[in-house]
């Protein structure tokens, strides 16, 4: 029987609908402390959806979803998130530093401001990711592989013990991709958890300790050695419209 208190994220019965359709059914999910993790699924199998569920953005229907064994508590700075580009607007009025220092914001107190502490811990973020030169340059003038880099700086920042990433490494060069992995396989050895949703199969060997293959509902989760077989990818790939049948059956 797995113990929740084990891991960093338990996830539960989990179904999720908008507008009264299911798009995850029934689907359990966790991540051990210390893991690497990454999420694969075809477009629109509901990966998105479970991290916004996960961040308490979205509502599940039913379910029950646990974070250290407790209940998610909108305690902000224990999940640090970097949403799908896609997802990103990039008119927001900012430069790259007041967005890395957002990521402090779930440390001040109430009507508090960032004190040279945050602002210090901030820059040193911006380092981590080699961003600093751009310090204040608005948001909108980079490249897709710096945002990406900024949006991990916030992340970091954050000081936060999980992190969840959705396609960072989707439309960026290869040394961006090199450099954020590096960092998550950093942060993995100081005890983090990280969850990623990623889209190159050809990868996940060489990225993940761990793999979750999901389709609206779960397929495999475990070590990737174990999991990431021919079938299960056919399974995750080759039948979405078997699970939306069934889905569409079940209601
Ligand atoms: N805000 C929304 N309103 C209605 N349907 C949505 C919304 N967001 C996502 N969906 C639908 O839910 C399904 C799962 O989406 P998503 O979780 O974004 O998938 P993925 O991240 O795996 O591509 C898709 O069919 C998508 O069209
Ligand atoms: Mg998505």
């Amino acid at each position: 029987m797995i113990d929740p208190k084990n891991n960093a994220i338990f996830v539960k019965d989990l179904t999720v609908a908008y507008h009264e359709k299911p798009v995850i059914w029934d689907l359990d999910f966790f991540a051990e402390k210390g893991t690497l993790l990454g999420i694969i699924g075809p477009n629109g199998s509901g990966k998105t959806t479970l991290l916004k569920s996960i961040l308490g953005i979205i509502k599940p229907t039913t379910g029950s979803i646990k974070i250290f064994g407790q209940p998610y508590n909108r305690k902000l700075h224990n999940i640090a998130y970097v949403p799908q580009k896609s997802s990103v607007d990039w008119s927001f009025p900012t430069d790259v530093f007041d967005v890395v220092l957002m990521g402090r914001y779930g440390h001040l107190s109430l009507f508090g401001r960032p004190t040279a502490k945050d602002r210090e811990i901030a820059q040193q973020a911006l380092e981590m990711v080699n961003m600093d030169q751009f310090a204040t340059r608005h948001i909108s003038q980079l490249s897709g592989g710096q945002q990406q880099r900024v949006f991990l700086a916030r992340a970091l920042a954050q000081q936060a013990d999980i992190f969840i990433l959705d396609e960072p490494f989707a439309g960026i060069d290869i040394v961006t991709e090199q450099i954020i992995l590096k960092l998550l396989q950093q942060l993995r050895s100081q005890g983090k958890t990280i969850i990623v949703v990623h889209h190159d199969i050809t990868t996940v060997k060489k990225y993940f300790d761990w793999t979750f293959l999901m389709n609206i509902k779960h397929i495999a989760l475990g070590p990737t050695q174990t999991v990431l077989t021919p079938e299960n990818i056919a399974l995750t790939f080759c039948a979405p419209n078997l699970f939306n049948d069934d889905v569409n059956d079940s209601i």
